[in-house]
């Protein structure tokens, strides 16, 4: 009797392990795969980490400064990219403008900026 509860309750547990591992492994998705990736890339092309935007206690906290604008320069390349802007070619990252800088010389020098 014993042996036979012993042995239901390691197979409970066992599919359960199998089961939650499972869930697990589903819980990251490739969406969250692809975030973590733009993520990196996002850091390197403005030469930051990311606490520069980030709690790193907490994500999905979105109380930054720099947070809020890297999420609007998200939109605006994501609009660059877009058929309304150059579809793609050439595409457009973070580091087009910001060359590995958060903060870069952005006024223009020449004959644009000659009144
Ligand atoms: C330049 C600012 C910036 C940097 C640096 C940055 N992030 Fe983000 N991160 C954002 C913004 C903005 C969002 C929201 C994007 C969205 O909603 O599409 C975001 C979203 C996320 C999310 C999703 C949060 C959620 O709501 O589920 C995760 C996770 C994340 N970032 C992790 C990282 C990690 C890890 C790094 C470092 C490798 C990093 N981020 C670097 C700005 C940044
Ligand atoms: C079309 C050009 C352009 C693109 C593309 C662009 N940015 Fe920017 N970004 C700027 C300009 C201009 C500033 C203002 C720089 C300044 O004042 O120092 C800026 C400032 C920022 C700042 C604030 C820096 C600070 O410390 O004050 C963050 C954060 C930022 N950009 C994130 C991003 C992210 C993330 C991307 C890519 C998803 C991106 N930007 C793409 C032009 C661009």
């Amino acid at each position: 009797m014993a042996t036979k509860v012993a042995l239901t309750i390691f197979f409970v547990l066992a599919v359960d392990l199998v089961t939650s591992q499972t869930l697990l492994a589903k819980t990251e998705t490739d969406a969250d795969i692809k975030m973590r990736e733009q993520m990196v890339k996002m850091s390197r092309d403005l030469g930051v980490t990311c606490v520069y935007c980030h709690n790193p206690e907490n994500f999905k906290e979105s109380k930054n400064k720099n947070f809020a604008v890297a999420a609007q320069h998200m939109k605006i390349t994501k609009l660059l990219n877009s058929d309304k802007g150059f579809g793609g070619k050439p595409e457009v990252t973070c580091f087009v403008c910001h060359q590995g800088k958060a903060k870069f010389e952005y006024e223009l020098s020449g004959p644009s900026q000659l009144k």
